[in-house]
Parts: structure tokens; C-alpha cells; sequence
């Protein structure tokens, strides 16, 4: 039975992933924060089985500011393959706290890196990369050969750890991979990204608990692909002969404005009616343009997207109707797939 070592587990691809590899057969080691209220939320369905913790799942305390825990806990599990998806993720607060997202998103990598080296173990290593990374797009459409143009705290950490891994695979001969993931969203996306901020706030328009949704830029457009689709391909890059870099999207972009009008349109309301603009979630630096070739993924990977934007819109407007107590059958849409979490 092969071993994976997750950090990130409790985020949104984390939980994704999780769903993933348990249904492959590993064994799947997650790294958690301690918290003072519970951060599991998005893999509880899979940690319990009938009330019983289930023994293909391990949860570590950790962090990934805290190197000697990362080496200890490598020394022990033994993972054949390593995906480090913890990150501080979210670009406007990266702006906040540069320094800790700098520690945390960037030297979080090089910790993890380092254990595997001084721990001797050849496991696989995926490294959580961002399309953030292009910023000021040098191309269109971007690809892995486009020149990185960081414009965040977050995105210039994202842009040292994508070189240690390159660096280390060449190094040490480490199989290392960076995924250059593109925007991707489901339900489980955290309320203040975009996407799920505003089907989130939809829901609650309609259950009568909010009057207004509060946005930044509405004009900024990015290539938004489903995360549910996209952990298989993080999965698949660690399946192949040699690590390597690969583009991960759905090569359509769309703006923050033909979302908002989507997902209001999918319940019959007009977004103009509700939307409000908020100057606190502008950022210092705009990503303007966002769109991915992810021809290599395809050639190499055998990997696609599924869920077309308008798919996917939907499926974040069902699941949080759902979450409010709404019937999406009273606004002429179908519920969410039993059994399954969304
Ligand atoms: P997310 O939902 O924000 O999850 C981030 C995860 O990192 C959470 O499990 C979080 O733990 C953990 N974490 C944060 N700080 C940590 C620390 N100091 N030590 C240990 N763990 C820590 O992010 P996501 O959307 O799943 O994204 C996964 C990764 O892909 C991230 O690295 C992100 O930057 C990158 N990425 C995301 C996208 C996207 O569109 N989603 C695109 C490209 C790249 P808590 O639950 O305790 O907070
Ligand atoms: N969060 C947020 N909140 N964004 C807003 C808002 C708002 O109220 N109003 C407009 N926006 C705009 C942002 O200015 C940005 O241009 C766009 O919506 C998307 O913002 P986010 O959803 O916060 O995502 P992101 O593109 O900045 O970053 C996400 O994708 C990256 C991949 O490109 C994160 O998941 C990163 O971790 C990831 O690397």
C-alpha cells in the first residue's frame, strides 16, 4: 500500500485530494495546524466512519513554519509521494502580511524540501505553483516557457518555491513537480475568494440574511476550472517517470463581472440590484489577465478539464442554497447529487 504525505490537507484541494488517493488505496498522512476551534471541517466525512476514525487516514500536528516537526514526521511515515498544498493562499491578505506569507507559502517549501534530502527518503514531491506567478502577463495565453512577473507577496513567495523545486530536482535529482495550477473552485473554496463569496452571499440574499454583496475589481478576468478536476492532475504528474512543470487549466477566461451575472442569472435575479462596490478589496497590484495553455498537460498528462465555467457556476450556486436551507428546485434547479459531498 503506497504512502502519501499531504500538507494543506484540511483546504479545499487538500480535501479533494484526500477523496482521491483513498479511493486508490493509500495510506494518506495530512499535516494539521492546531487550532483552537475545529479546521476539519472539509474532511470529517472521510476521517469518521461510522463513528470508528478511519485507519487509512492519519492526521499530524505540525506547521509548516516549524522544520524539525516536518523532518520528524517525514522520518516516520516514509510517504512515497509528498503533495505540499499548505500555503497562506490568499493574495489581498498576502499584502497584509507579507513577512508571514513569505515564511509560510515560501520557505514552508524549502523546509519540506530539505527534510526529504536529510531524511534520505526518494519520495515524489509536488509543489502547489501558481498561475499568480505570471502576474503582469508577459504572454497570451500563458504558458510553462512564459516569464514570471510577480505581483504580490504571495505571488513572489509562490515564484521561490517553484524554483527550489526546480532547483532541487536538478540539485539532487529529487523527482519533483510543479503543478502552475489556475484559478480552480468548487463549494469547498474558502468564503472570501471571489467565486465562492459570491454564491455564498447569493444564498444568502435570497434567505433574506444579507441585502448587499460588497466586491473589488469586477473587471479583472481569470481561467476558472473546477478543483475537483484538478487534483487529478496533481495526482498524475507524480505517476510519471520524471518530475517536471506543467500548466493546469482550462486555457477560457472569464471576468469577476460574468461570474457575478451567471450565478445571479442561474436564481433570475439581476447582479446590478445587489452588488456594491467596496474599495477594501482592491489590491495594491492587480493580476489584470489570466488565461492557461494547458496544451502540455493534455499531451503529457492525458489530462482535460470537465466542468465547463457555466458547470461550474452552477454547482457552487446549487451547494450553497443547499447550505441555507434552500430548495434549488423552487428557483428551476436540479439538487446536488445525493450521497456525495459537494
Ligand atoms: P486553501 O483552501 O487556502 O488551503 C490552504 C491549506 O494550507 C489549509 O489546509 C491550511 O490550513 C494550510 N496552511 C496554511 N498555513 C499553514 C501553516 N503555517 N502550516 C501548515 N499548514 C498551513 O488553499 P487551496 O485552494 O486548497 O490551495 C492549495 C494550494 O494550491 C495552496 O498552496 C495554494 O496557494 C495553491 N494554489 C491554489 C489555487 C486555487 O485556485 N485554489 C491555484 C493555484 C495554486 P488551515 O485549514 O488550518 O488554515
Ligand atoms: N477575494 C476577492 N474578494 N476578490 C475579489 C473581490 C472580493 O471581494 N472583488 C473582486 N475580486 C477580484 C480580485 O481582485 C481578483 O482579481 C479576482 O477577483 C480573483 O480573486 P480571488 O478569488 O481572491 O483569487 P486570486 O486570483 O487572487 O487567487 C487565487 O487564485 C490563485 C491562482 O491564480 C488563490 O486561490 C491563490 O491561492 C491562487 O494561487
Amino acid at each position: 500500500m503506497k504512502k502519501a504525505f499531504l500538507t494543506g490537507i484540511t483546504g479545499q484541494d487538500g480535501s479533494y485530494l484526500v477523496e482521491l488517493l483513498l479511493a486508490k488505496g493509500y495510506e494518506v498522512h495530512g499535516l494539521i495546524r492546531r487550532s483552537s476551534t475545529f479546521n476539519t471541517d472539509r474532511i470529517e466525512h472521510l476521517y469518521q466512519d461510522r463513528h470508528e476514525a478511519n485507519p487509512k487516514l492519519l492526521l499530524h500536528y505540525g506547521d509548516l513554519s516549524d522544520a524539525s516537526n516536518l523532518n520528524r514526521l517525514l522520518r516516520t511515515i516514509k510517504p512515497e509521494e509528498i503533495y505540499h498544498l499548505g500555503a497562506q493562499s490568499h493574495v489581498r491578505v498576502s499584502f497584509d502580511m507579507p513577512e508571514y506569507t513569505g515564511d509560510v507559502t515560501g520557505l514552508g517549501t524549502i523546509r519540506l524540501l530539505d527534510a526529504i534530502l536529510e531524511t534520505g527518503l526518494d519520495s515524489r514531491f509536488y509543489q502547489a505553483s501558481s498561475s499568480e506567478m505570471y502576474g503582469l502577463v508577459q504572454a497570451v495565453p500563458q504558458s510553462e516557457t512564459t516569464p514570471f512577473y510577480p505581483r504580490s507577496p504571495y505571488a513572489c513567495a509562490k515564484v521561490y518555491s517553484y524554483w527550489i523545486t526546480v532547483n532541487y530536482r536538478e540539485a539532487y535529482n529529487l523527482h519533483a513537480s510543479n503543478g502552475i495550477l489556475f484559478n480552480h473552485e468548487s463549494p469547498r473554496r474558502g468564503e472570501t475568494f471571489v467565486t465562492r463569496k459570491i454564491t455564498h452571499s447569493l444564498a444568502k440574499i435570497l434567505a433574506k440574511k444579507q441585502k448587499h454583496l460588497f466586491l473589488g475589481n469586477l473587471e479583472a478576468k481569470r481561467d476558472w476550472g473546477y478543483a475537483k478536476d484538478y487534483v487529478e492532475a496533481m495526482w498524475l504528474m507524480l505517476q510519471q517517470p520524471k518530475g517536471d512543470d506543467y500548466v493546469v487549466a482550462t486555457g477560457e477566461t472569464h471576468s469577476v463581472k460574468e461570474f457575478v451575472q451567471e450565478a445571479f442569472g442561474l436564481v433570475g435575479l439581476n447582479y446590478e440590484n445587489y452588488v456594491r462596490m467596496d474599495e477594501r478589496y482592491l489590491r495594491p497590484t492587480e493580476v489584470d489577465l489570466l488565461i492557461g495553455d494547458p496544451t502540455k498537460a493534455a499531451k503529457q498528462l492525458n489530462w482535460k478539464p470537465k466542468v465547463t465555467f457555466k458547470e461550474l457556476t452552477k454547482i457552487m450556486v446549487i451547494a450553497d442554497l443547499e447550505k441555507e436551507g434552500l430548495d434549488p428546485k423552487d428557483f428551476g434547479l436540479e439538487p446536488s447529487p445525493k450521497g456525495q459531498k459537494p
